[in-house]
């Protein structure tokens, strides 16, 4: 008997949907095709969530997700729902990152490359970026995003104090950084560790914890470390000095922002957000893919997303949860092959559709 592959769909808000749907059919076409038996159900992710349940993620999906295989998602909140206030922690206030921690998908992955087609789409001259190719490993359950005591105090005299707590624990740095060094082996072979250990008493347990991991069991691996604003410098001056990147929750969320100036758009940045190091030959079960980008509200509803990053997580997905890296690497070369052919949507300087660039996607693969 063929295994069954579980796939939970959470399309989220404004362009969630739309490009979550030629995620699924680029998902259910490639399976086909590899002989690969998956099932997807589909349920409700942050404003959408809200406004049927008056929650973010309700219980109901939290279980699902928590027994699928892999979900996919596509992209939450919007301005409908930027002033709802919840009281409690932040897995209340927002959907992905309650899920993120129950799921404990520690393990962000979130590759950035430059594809010879949209050179010039780039800020770059096209020998700076040509040939860049990088990974943010960045830790996603963990840090400033998390940590507590955290609120808002109002003060009598109307003045408000907001705060929040930056903490790590010896564990969570030493679990990353394998996972960043495990990501460098079938790589280039180099990490390079960002922190604010200058500054942060965090970024010092970091560095020194990253220092070890790297010394005591990766000594193959090539390790330097940077502060993390002198990264941001040097990252975006020469990209193609860089292999994998590896930083805390906060830090490798602006990096990875930053970083999709060598693809040419954050439109093409897919991401995938597991529970475990990546490990070759063997499914990890229980990842959250997703594109990088946001729910694009300015642009929703008119059918012009980019679906690359959510395609290219799907095609993640093929690698990390289903142990099919193969059906990736022809996922990843179909939508090289439509940017080669000038298929591109409008924030990639192009005239054509989210449907009409998947079409051309499958197409491809067909
Ligand atoms: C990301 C996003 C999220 C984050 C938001 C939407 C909570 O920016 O996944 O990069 O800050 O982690
Ligand atoms: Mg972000």
């Amino acid at each position: 008997m063929t295994e069954t592959f579980k796939v939970l769909a959470l399309a989220g808000d404004h362009i969630g949907p739309e490009v979550v749907a030629a995620g699924l059919q680029v998902l259910k076409f490639s399976a086909d095709k590899a002989g690969l038996s998956i099932e997807v159900e589909e349920d409700l992710l942050g404003g959408a969530s809200w406004d049927v349940d008056g929650t973010f993620c309700t219980d109901a999906v939290l279980a699902k997700a928590q027994s699928a295989d892999a979900i996919l998602v596509g992209a939450v909140g919007g301005p409908e729902w930027d002033d709802i206030r919840v009281d409690g922690p932040i897995t209340q206030q927002d959907g992905l990152t309650r899920l993120r921690v129950e799921l404990d998908v520690y393990n962000a992955l979130r590759p950035a490359r430059a594809w010879t087609p949209l050179l010039h789409r780039t800020p770059y001259r096209s020998e700076v970026v040509d040939g860049a190719d990088l990974l943010v490993i960045r830790e996603n359950s963990g840090g400033i995003y998390y940590g507590e005591p955290r609120g808002v105090e109002r003060h009598a005299d109307g003045s408000v104090r907001a705060f929040e707590i930056s903490e790590y624990h010896t564990g969570e740095v030493e679990r990353i950084a394998r996972c960043a060094f495990e990501a460098a082996r079938v790589r280039r072979n180099s990490v390079t560790s960002l922190d604010k250990s200058n500054v942060m008493e965090t970024g010092k347990l970091w560095r020194e914890t990253v220092a070890r991991i790297g010394r005591d069991e990766y000594p193959d691996v090539t390790l330097n470390h940077l502060l993390m604003d002198f990264a941001l410098y040097a990252v975006s001056k020469s990209p193609c000095d860089f292999d994998v990147l590896l930083a805390d929750n906060l830090f490798g969320d602006l990096i990875s922002d930053m970083v999709a100036t060598v693809a040419g758009s954050l439109g093409m940045l897919p991401s995938a957000t597991l529970p475990a190091a990546t490990r070759a030959g063997e499914p990890i079960k229980g990842g959250i893919y997703e594109p990088t980008h946001g729910s694009a509200p300015d642009i929703s509803g008119k059918g012009i997303a980019n679906p690359a990053g959510t395609i290219l997580s799907v095609a993640m997905m093929f690698e990390h949860a289903f142990a099919r890296p193969d059906v990736t690497r022809k996922i990843e070369s179909a939508v090289e092959d439509v940017l080669k052919a000038g298929v591109l949507t409008p924030d990639l300087g192009g005239t054509a559709t989210t449907t009409s660039m998947t079409d051309v996607v499958l197409e491809v693969l067909a």
